[in-house]
């Protein structure tokens, strides 16, 4: 592998296509594959390599990094004849930072190392804003070497890196903390919803709740946006949906009973069903405040 090494970057979204720019401003080469592919003109135009496949992506890199949306995406990326796994040879590495299940993880490892290759488990967090920075946390899976082997390349866009486990273990442990994101923003609202049936501000819950015991930052984040009702995209509810699905199916084969998540699901669903699929997780609040007979607020 040169150093540094070419990379490939597969997937050019809210965060993959964040993601990829710190490859160009840390001096790595960078080709980059996107299905829609205008979204990689503004890489381009700082001197990424545009790839027309998958494979082609793979075949003028040392190391392809994806972040698409859900597992049929990582699924197109990787097995057809113009994918991933056409160009994987000895030496190859392929790093995963979309949000999957841990049996697609363990298969996708098995098809790299079959050819020689290998494959780094590397899903992430931080929004938006940490893939803009270049902060975002990895939770690592597989080999110790191969990871230690990839860090220059992780750490192009993130600050820490944690260990998980074996391939499966890393995908595990960030369906594990989607899913406590979802309890803390559904108590949160359900509270916030409550709050405003009853007459108590946002503000004066959100001061409560960051001066306790129970404050995080991310209340005071979502709690933010709320109170402005600005639902821009940082994570979609489409995709947070996507990741409970995950984690219940994960449950289900583990014979583990999810109650409270099987029920948060349904409220997120009810907000996709409103068409608040594609804004962010919290327009949840939404579809609890119209189940609630309160009107919309416009946006301040
Ligand atoms: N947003 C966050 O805060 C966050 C944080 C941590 C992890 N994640 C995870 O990171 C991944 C990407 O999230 P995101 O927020 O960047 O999503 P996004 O903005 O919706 O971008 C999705 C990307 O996936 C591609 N894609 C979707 N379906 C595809 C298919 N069938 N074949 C090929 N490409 C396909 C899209 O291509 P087009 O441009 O052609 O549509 C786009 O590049 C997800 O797994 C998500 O769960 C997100």
């Amino acid at each position: 592998m040169q150093n540094p090494p070419r990379v490939g970057f597969a997937g050019l979204g809210l965060m993959g296509g964040r993601m990829a720019r710190h490859f160009i401003t840390k001096g790595f080469p960078l080709a980059v594959w996107n299905r829609t592919p205008e979204r990689g003109q503004p890489l381009v135009a700082l001197g990424a390599k545009m790839a027309k496949t998958p494979r082609e992506l793979a075949e003028v890199s040392d190391v392809v990094v994806t972040c698409v949306a859900d597992p049929n995406a990582v699924g197109r990326i990787v097995f057809p004849d113009d994918g991933v796994r056409a160009a994987a040879r000895p030496g190859f590495r392929y790093v995963e930072t979309s949000t999957i299940s841990p049996g697609l993880a363990r298969r996708i490892a098995e098809v790299m190392r079959s050819k020689g290759a290998d494959m780094l488990e590397a899903p992430v967090t931080g929004s938006k804003i940490g893939a803009e920075k270049g902060t975002l946390l990895v939770m690592a899976g597989g080999s110790k070497e191969v990871e230690q082997e990839l860090m220059p390349v992780l750490s192009a866009f993130a600050a820490k890196v944690i260990h998980c486990g074996d391939i499966g273990q890393a995908s595990t442990v960030k369906l594990i903390g989607n899913t406590i994101i979802s309890f803390m923003l559904e108590g949160f609202c359900e509270g916030l919803v409550l709050g405003r049936k009853s007459g108590v501000s946002l503000e004066t819950i959100l001061e409560v709740v960051m001066a306790s015991g129970f404050a995080s930052p991310y209340y005071s984040f979502k709690g933010a946006a709320i109170a402005k009702r600005d639902f821009e995209t940082h994570f979609s509810v489409d995709l947070l949906v996507k990741d409970q699905n995950l984690m219940l199916e994960e449950a289900h084969a583990n014979k583990v009973p999810m109650p409270g998540l099987a029920s948060i699901r349904e409220v997120f669903q009810s907000a996709r069903a409103q068409g608040w699929g594609e804004e962010d997780i919290a327009a949840v609040v939404k579809a609890l405040e119209k189940s609630a007979g309160l009107e919309q607020e416009p946006r301040a």
